[in-house]
């Protein structure tokens, strides 16, 4: 923004010195604050011959003169300037004359300037007064007017009209004056209400008359320290001393340059300039600061300006997306993508789709955040709802395992596993694009309050085995091994229909195949960590087994992993369930919704899993495959008692538990969906 405004500066700058200051290029354009059009100038070589002005820096601000005593206080380009004029006074007192002057202006019978006719009126104050001024215009022409006033009454603010204020216009083409003031009658009489008579020429605009101006404290008086006033004149100027007619013979000296026309001054000899219709500029330069079509120059400079600046704006954004995309990997990941052909699993979005997606990342965008980052809720064009998970800082050095981990992600392919639809790599982080599942984490579901009691134990079980499956699924059926490495109830995400999608690879390690364990930096959530690979930093895919006996456990029990009410060395909850277990305290820590609901031997046969997965050594703990194996058979257990029965039991086995299953039909019904299901209740008929 900073940088368009300064856009807009440099245009009202360039639109400005088009059509005000106008000097030569190069030469100062201003003295103080008095602009200084050409032909005007104060540098040689800056102005016509005979248009030197003189700047004056020892005052502050400095001061602009000609022909050394006159201060110019502005310059036009039409042909104007202003500067200050003296005033004539002539004053008595009872014993006769006090104070006479008659000042005398010249410009210069050579220069430019001359006192405007039209802009300017010789004007006397008093009630006893005779003023006259002789102007010089090449021969001498005295003028002038009388004044007087029966008494005070008879003067009228404004009006001067020859009762105490009188004036008269001047000839053409003066270029200096005299001005005398006299009285009739030493002003006797009057002394008390106009001891003086004061004649001056002045700026017609400048003066209005006023009976304060007759009295003894009048304006026009000498100031306290004995200067005489001055007041504001108009002058005129013109280049000197030809007609346009006869200027127009001699180019080389003629002064109107490029679109211009000339014309005649109408106060003396010379002509002025004017820039032709349709164009603005110094009609006394050439090309540069001369006369342009104006709207379109204008239009013309912004256009370019704009074009210049956005260009330039979007080079530099596109310069800056390609360095991050570098920088993220994007190359690798292409290269990846293009040599396995199977780009049709992982889109590479643009971050303007993903910025449109999340509403610029607006805040009610936000559905998390923590440790990895902050994940937004998208919505594409398409109107697939996504979560956008825009990532913390990624080392530069671990680029290329995140993008192998990216690209691997891309091909998981399993019901269980939230899918990973695509990435952006043009901004600074990566953005990770994955498909939104919408009823929140595990966790939310077996600790907020709200949720408390909305899963059933066979929901629990088919959470627990969906989610055995999926990291059974990463450790042996993918190419390369995955280690989740941050197994949590928090990173189980649940769909509409409470189905378990593991989520977040953000820690996760490929394990090349012929390792079995890899050395790293100990990376995991508190209460979920393996001990052992806590200790030697040694992971393993064990290491994601005990996590998720954590969340067994969580699942029976209800508690939270780390819980401050408990005793010192129950605080974890692995340690919990464990020592209960050891005691025979099982079914005094299980939820008791699951007890009512569990089936006892079932209930011990899940413990005695999550007891295995908890084993303080790694090799003691089974495999996912095992796990995910062993709960799936004790949810079709749960779930399906008669299949392992005898007929008559059945009927016995239903009856008995027809209440909690007709509670929970609809769960029944969906689950019939799954071919597993699907078999044993066709085995049961
Ligand atoms: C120049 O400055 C003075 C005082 O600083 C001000 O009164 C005057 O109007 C200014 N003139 C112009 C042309 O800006
Ligand atoms: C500027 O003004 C000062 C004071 O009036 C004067 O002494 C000096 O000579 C002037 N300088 C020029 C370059 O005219
Ligand atoms: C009149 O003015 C003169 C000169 O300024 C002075 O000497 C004289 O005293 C004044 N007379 C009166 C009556 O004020
Ligand atoms: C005009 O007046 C000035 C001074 O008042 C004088 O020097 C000059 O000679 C006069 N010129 C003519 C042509 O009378
Ligand atoms: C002023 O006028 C008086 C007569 O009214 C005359 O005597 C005197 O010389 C005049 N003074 C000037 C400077 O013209
Ligand atoms: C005006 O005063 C002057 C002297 O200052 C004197 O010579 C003259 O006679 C006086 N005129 C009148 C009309 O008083
Ligand atoms: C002029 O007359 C007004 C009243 O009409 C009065 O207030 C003022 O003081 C008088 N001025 C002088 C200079 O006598
Ligand atoms: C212009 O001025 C020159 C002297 O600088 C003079 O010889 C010439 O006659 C003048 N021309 C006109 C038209 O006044
Ligand atoms: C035209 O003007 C230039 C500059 O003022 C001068 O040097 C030249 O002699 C002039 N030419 C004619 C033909 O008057
Ligand atoms: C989340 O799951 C619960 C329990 O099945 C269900 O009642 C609720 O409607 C679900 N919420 C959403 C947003 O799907
Ligand atoms: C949830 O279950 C219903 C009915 O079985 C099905 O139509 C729907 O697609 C399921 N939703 C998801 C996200 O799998
Ligand atoms: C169960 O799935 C297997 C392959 O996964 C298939 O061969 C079998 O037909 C399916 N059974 C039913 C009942 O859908």
């Amino acid at each position: 923004m900073g940088s368009l405004q300064m856009l807009f500066g440099l245009l009202l700058l360039i639109a400005a010195s088009a059509f005000d200051t106008t000097s030569k290029p190069g030469c100062p354009d201003r003295c103080g604050n008095v602009s200084i059009p050409y032909p005007f100038g104060i540098k040689e070589g800056c102005s016509r011959k005979g248009f030197d002005l003189v700047c004056n820096d020892t005052y502050t601000p400095p001061k602009l003169f000609w022909a050394g005593v006159f201060e110019i206080l502005k310059i036009t380009l039409e042909g104007q300037a202003n500067v200050h004029t003296y005033v004539a006074s002539d004053c008595y007192n009872e014993t006769g004359s006090t104070e006479s002057n008659h000042p005398f202006m010249s410009l210069g019978i050579h220069g430019p300037f001359t006192f405007s006719n039209t802009g300017n009126k010789f004007t006397a104050i008093g009630c006893d007064t005779q003023a006259y001024i002789t102007a010089s215009y090449g021969s001498n022409f005295t003028t002038g007017c009388m004044s007087f006033c029966g008494g005070n009454v008879s003067v009228i603010d404004g009006l001067c009209t020859g009762i105490g204020c009188c004036q008269t216009s001047i000839p053409q083409g003066a270029w200096g004056f005299r001005i005398k003031v006299n009285s009739s009658h030493n002003h006797s009489g009057l002394l008390d209400f106009n001891p003086c008579s004061h004649a001056f020429l002045i700026a017609d605009d400048q003066f209005k008359f006023s009976k304060s101006d007759l009295s003894a404290r009048s304006k026009y008086n000498r100031d306290p320290a004995g200067n005489y006033k001055e007041v504001p004149v108009v002058l005129d100027w013109a280049i000197w001393n030809e007609t346009c007619e006869q200027a127009k013979k001699n180019r080389t000296a003629y002064a109107c340059k490029g679109f211009s026309t000339c014309y005649d001054s109408t106060n003396g000899p010379g002509y002025r300039c004017n820039c032709s219709n349709g164009y603005e500029g110094n009609p006394y330069l050439e090309l540069e600061g001369g006369c342009k079509g104006t709207v379109s120059s204008l239009l013309f400079v912004f256009i370019v300006g704009s074009w210049l600046y956005w260009g330039l704006k979007k080079r530099k954004l596109l310069q800056l997306k390609e360095k991050f995309f570098r920088q993220n990997g994007g190359l690798l990941l292409q290269q990846q993508i293009t040599s396995h052909r199977v780009g049709a699993t992982i889109k590479i979005f643009s971050a303007e789709e993903l910025e449109r997606a999340t509403n610029n990342y607006h805040e009610t965008r936000i559905i998390g955040r923590g440790g990895y980052g902050t994940v937004y809720k998208g919505i594409l064009p398409d109107h697939t709802i996504v979560a956008i998970k825009k990532s913390k800082i990624v080392d530069e050095t671990q680029i290329e395992q995140f993008i192998n981990e990216v690209f691997i992600l891309s091909q998981i392919i399993h019901r269980n596993v939230v899918k990973l639809l695509g990435c952006c790599l043009e901004t600074q982080v990566p953005l990770l694009v994955y498909e939104f599942i919408s009823n929140g984490t595990l966790s939310d579901h077996i600790h907020d309050e709200t949720h408390s009691s909305s899963l059933s134990l066979e929901n629990r079980l088919r959470i627990a085995s969906e989610t055995a499956g999926a990291l059974s699924y990463l450790h042996f059926a993918t190419s390369i091994p995955i280690f989740h490495r941050d197994v949590k109830s928090a990173n189980i995400l649940l769909d509409e229909n409470l189905t378990a999608k593991v989520a977040d690879f953000g820690a996760s390690r490929l394990v090349p195949l012929d390792q079995t364990q890899i050395t790293t930096l100990v990376q995991g959530t508190l209460g979920y960590l393996d001990p052992e690979y806590f200790h030697t930093g040694q992971l393993t895919e064990k290491s994601d087994v005990y996590s998720f006996g954590v969340v067994l456990v969580e699942l029976l029990t209800g508690e939270k992993p780390i819980c401050m009410n408990r005793s010192q060395e129950e605080r974890s909850l692995s340690m919990y369930f464990v020592t209960s277990l050891k005691e025979q305290r099982l079914f005094q820590v299980l939820e008791n919704r699951i007890v009512d609901e569990g089936d006892v031997d079932q209930l011990v046969a899940v413990a005695e899993l999550a007891k295995r997965c908890l084993k303080v050594k790694g090799e003691e703990r089974p495999s996912m495959k095992e796990v995910a194996m062993e709960l799936e058979g004790l949810r079709r257990a749960v779930e399906h008692p008669w299949v392992q029965q005898n007929l008559e039991e059945t009927q016995t086995l239903l009856g008995e538990t027809s209440e909690c299953y007709n509670e929970n039909g609809s769960v029944i019904g969906q689950d019939s969906l799954t071919n597993h299901t699907m078999s044993a209740l066709e085995i049961g008929r």
